[in-house]
């Protein structure tokens, strides 16, 4: 069966540095035979800036946040998914706020029972990858510290693909054999 992978891309800009990186990871996953849909976070609407704390998932037996906006869908795609892709640009040594608002929505994935000290999730046994590229060689390992433990937390696998120097918007491209890299990534995480 072709594996289901869903990438989120966390940049506002439509073909800078991430979008690039993205498209090159679809072509070495979907060159693998996997099913790759990208959304692009950046662009979704939402009905409040990010997750609200109320904990209203945690008193439903679905694994669904209750409002009902953009997000909604995405978290039921990456609750299918076999692997799920975040991709980012580094924005003061963390992910862009745009990935975070659909990050910490998350939240509905999981369901803790506190007194038998229990937490449930579908994301368990599946892989989380991360596609992050920065201006400066400082700070990727910072971002992707998160997604490393939130992997391990979740009981899912971790792959990281970690640009440095890849300059202004759109200038990754002049990285010497980025594309093959990105592709390869792609076809890694597809296998
Ligand atoms: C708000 C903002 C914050 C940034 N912060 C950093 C930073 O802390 N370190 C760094 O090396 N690059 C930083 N950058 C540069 C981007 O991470 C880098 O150019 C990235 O590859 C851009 O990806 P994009 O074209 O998908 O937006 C920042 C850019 C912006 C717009």
């Amino acid at each position: 069966m072709a594996k289901k992978i869903l990438v989120i891309n966390g940049s506002p800009v439509k073909n800078g540095n991430t979008a690039i990186l993205v498209n090159w990871f679809c072509e070495g996953a979907r060159g693998s035979g996997a099913e790759v849909e990208v959304v692009n976070a950046a662009f979704l609407k939402y009905k409040t800036n990010g997750c609200i704390s109320c904990r209203r998932c945690q008193k439903i037996k679905e694994y669904q946040c209750v409002i009902a906006d953009d997000a909604q869908p995405v978290l039921e795609k990456m609750a299918q998914a076999d692997v799920t892709v975040m991709a980012t640009p580094l924005y003061f040594y963390g992910p862009s706020a745009q990935l975070k608002l659909i990050m910490d929505r998350m939240f509905s994935l999981y369901k803790w029972d506190n007194k038998a000290d229990t937490m449930e999730t579908p994301l368990k046994n599946k892989t989380f990858a991360l596609i992050a590229s920065a201006f400066e060689d400082v700070g990727l390992d910072n971002l992707e510290k998160p997604f490393a433990i939130t992997a391990d937390y979740s009981g899912m696998k971790f792959e990281s693909l970690l640009v440095a120097d890849a300059g202004e918007s759109g200038e990754v491209k002049n990285i010497p054999g980025i594309r093959e890299k990105a592709m390869a990534f792609g076809k890694k995480v597809a296998g």
